[in-house]
């Protein structure tokens, strides 16, 4: 801006021009208004004008608002929609040359957005809206019984609580029996806090009474709807016929407390319970969830829609199973087994046979034969890592498998629960069944 001015005053040398006081005055300040600052101010009210789009997303959390929220949402869209009608105005008024009016409006503008953006702030900040409404309460830390498995009906959700003494209040968990198991999730809906025990399974998948987002059972992150957040999770036993339920960990939630050091110090574990699984408990289950989801499909007659959603969820599973190992357990195990370049060749196989599944579709014989091909060389890999490389690991001892087993459920938890890992899994998942459809 200084070379600007400079400019500026080497022309009025030259014209002989003398300026008035006050244009004096911005020049004296570096202001002076040049054409390469107005352009720059036109630039950035396009710029602003143009990040109007993102009111689509306050639109979309506003849909779902009642009373006070619905009424502010409302004055809120008037003040940045007002806001937005005066730049595009200005934008007008400067381009035809009356810049001094374009700057009036694009205060007033200016105005009106300040006060857009306090009743924005207010309605998330104070009023809770387009945030997570779930209950993320980390207890219970060990088991608790909460219910006989005998008052829980098959896909009927029930509502227990488990009480957070930090919080000093009940916190809601709903059960949920389904296909010969027992899961359990945060009651209290994450898109606004809707209660999901009064909701229904389908597709083994929780369906929330209030808008319909689906959250499946293993899970819990949204499969569809308006929620965009995961429900909280609890790892759930049964011992003596009581359900029995643990808060499992959020990403961050792994802290060790003073209280298990301790307790870790004087050779206990909390409550009976591990602190953590180890390595090769948290595997053997992803393991299992895998056959498990084989095992449904195969259920299922060919012509099931059903089908496909299970045969992508068995794809995500799959990949994530590929990544945990790839980068966190194979490199801790190479040291102690030789199984592991082997294994890494078999991730390549499965891949390549996922691939090639995808593609078909799942009424067709040839999906079948695919199917069972893959479910053959899963089975096969799974059970060669539990019968040797798993037994290689445990020359790793307690301490390092343990530390690794928490570690890995960690890692399993932010594959699932990241959005970006979700999406970025869901377009290649999609992308690889796109090819089936266009038949290329
Ligand atoms: S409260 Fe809106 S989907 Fe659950
Ligand atoms: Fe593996
Ligand atoms: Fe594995």
């Amino acid at each position: 801006m200084p070379g600007e001015v400079e400019t500026w005053k080497a022309r009025d040398r030259i014209s002989g021009r003398k300026r008035p006081p006050h244009e004096a005055a911005w020049a004296a300040l570096g202001l002076l208004r040049s054409r390469r600052g107005a352009e720059a101010a036109d630039a950035a009210l396009k710029a602003g004008a143009a990040g109007a789009v993102a009111a689509a997303a306050g639109l979309a959390d506003w849909q779902y608002t009642n009373g006070r929220e619905r009424r502010l949402g409302l004055v809120h869209a008037l003040a940045n929609g007002t806001a937005l009608a005066l730049t595009l105005a200005s934008i007008g008024l400067r381009r035809r040359g009356h810049r001094a009016e374009g700057r009036a409006l694009s205060a007033a503008g200016w105005a009106c957005m300040a006060l857009g953006g306090y009743l924005g702030g207010h309605l998330v900040y104070r009023r809770r809206v387009g945030v997570d409404h779930a209950d993320h309460s980390p207890k219970p830390r060990d088991f608790v019984p909460v219910l006989p498995l005998a008052e829980l009906a098959e896909d009927r959700p029930r509502r227990v609580e488990v009480w957070d003494p930090a919080l000093r209040q009940e916190v809601g968990v709903v059960l949920v029996r389904h296909g010969g198991r027992v899961y359990a999730l945060g009651a209290r809906c994450s898109h606004m806090g809707g209660p999901l025990d009064e909701g229904w399974v389908l597709e083994g998948r929780l369906v929330c009474p209030w808008h319909g987002s689906r959250y499946p059972l293993g899970t819990g992150c949204p499969a569809s709807g308006p929620s965009t957040a995961p429900q909280p999770r609890y790892a759930v036993g049964v011992r003596d016929g009581m359900v029995e339920l643990r808060r499992v960990p959020e990403p961050g939630e792994e802290a060790v407390f003073p209280e298990d050091v301790a307790q870790a110090a004087a050779g206990k574990e909390t409550g009976g319970i591990p602190l953590a699984r180890r390595a090769e408990e948290v595997l053997t289950e992803l393991h299992d969830l895998l056959r498990g989801l084989f095992a449904r499909i195969e259920a299922l007659p060919p012509g099931n829609p059903e089908r496909r959603d299970l045969l992508r969820t068995l794809a995500s599973e799959l990949e994530i199973h590929e990544y945990v190992e790839d980068h966190l357990f194979y490199p801790a195990v190479r040291a102690v087994s030789d199984d592991v370049a082997i294994a890494h060749s078999e991730h390549r196989q499965l891949s390549d046979l996922l691939t090639m599944t995808l593609k078909l579709d799942t009424a067709s014989p040839e999906f079948g034969a695919h199917l069972r091909a893959l479910r053959a060389a899963v089975e096969h890999h799974a059970g060669s890592e539990e019968r040797s490389m798993f037994v290689h690991a445990a020359r790793l001892g307690e301490a390092r498998l343990r530390a690794l087993g928490r570690e890995l459920e960690a890692m399993l938890e932010e594959q699932r629960t990241s959005r970006f890992r979700r999406a970025f899994r869901e377009l290649k998942i999609g992308l690889l069944e796109g090819v089936r459809r266009k038949g290329w």
